[in-house]
């Protein structure tokens, strides 16, 4: 038979990074240039399934901004799953997300699984975060690394996917 099974998980990172986008992309399959920065957190849901089991994400999308840190606690608080996103062609981004993981380390939940994702992998030109560097930090700290790009859809659904993968099964 099939379980069915809910899991909060929070997306964090610096504005800009495409945490909204990689949302978009994954929950309705869309892209926009032009995507408006996030006003406090915003909520969305969506269904994969994996193996026997069908695992409803429930996300939240934080603001990035600095002048909203202060709320995301509310958001990690209880979650199963995290997604740090930064932009591999920012390296601020990429500070900022080392920054997150250790807030989670110190304040989120015992067993919280989670991804790093280097987003925008579509604007390899501009790169200014290795591959190898982030992949390195990755599995230094326990999580999992995947460029991404909300713009060409690759690796996003393998981020959703892989964190249902990993999810303690009841
Ligand atoms: P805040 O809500 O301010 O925290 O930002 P965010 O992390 O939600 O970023 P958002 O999704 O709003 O994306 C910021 C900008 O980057 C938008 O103009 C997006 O179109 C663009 N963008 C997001 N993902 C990608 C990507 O994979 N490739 C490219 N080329 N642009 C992207
Ligand atoms: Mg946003």
């Amino acid at each position: 038979g099939t379980n069915n099974m809910q899991a909060k998980l929070v997306l964090l990172g610096d504005m800009g990074a495409g945490k909204s986008s990689l949302v978009l992309r994954f929950v309705k399959g869309q892209f926009q240039e032009f995507q408006e920065s996030t006003i406090g957190a915003a909520f969305f849901s969506q269904t994969v399934a994996v193996n026997e089991t069908t695992v409803k994400f429930e996300i939240w999308d934080t603001a990035g901004q600095e002048r909203y840190h202060s709320l995301a606690p509310m958001y990690y608080r209880g979650a199963a799953a995290a997604i740090i996103v930064f932009d591999i062609t920012n390296n601020d981004s990429f500070v900022r997300a080392k920054k997150w993981v250790q807030e989670l380390q110190r304040q989120g939940n015992e067993n919280l699984v989670m991804a790093l994702a280097g987003n925008k992998s579509d604007l390899a030109s501009k790169r200014k975060v290795e591959t190898e560097e982030a992949q390195t930090y990755a599995e230094e700290n326990g999580l999992f690394y995947l460029e991404t790009s909300a713009k060409s859809a690759q690796n996003v659904n393998e981020l959703f996917y892989e964190i249902a993968r990993r999810l303690p099964k009841a």
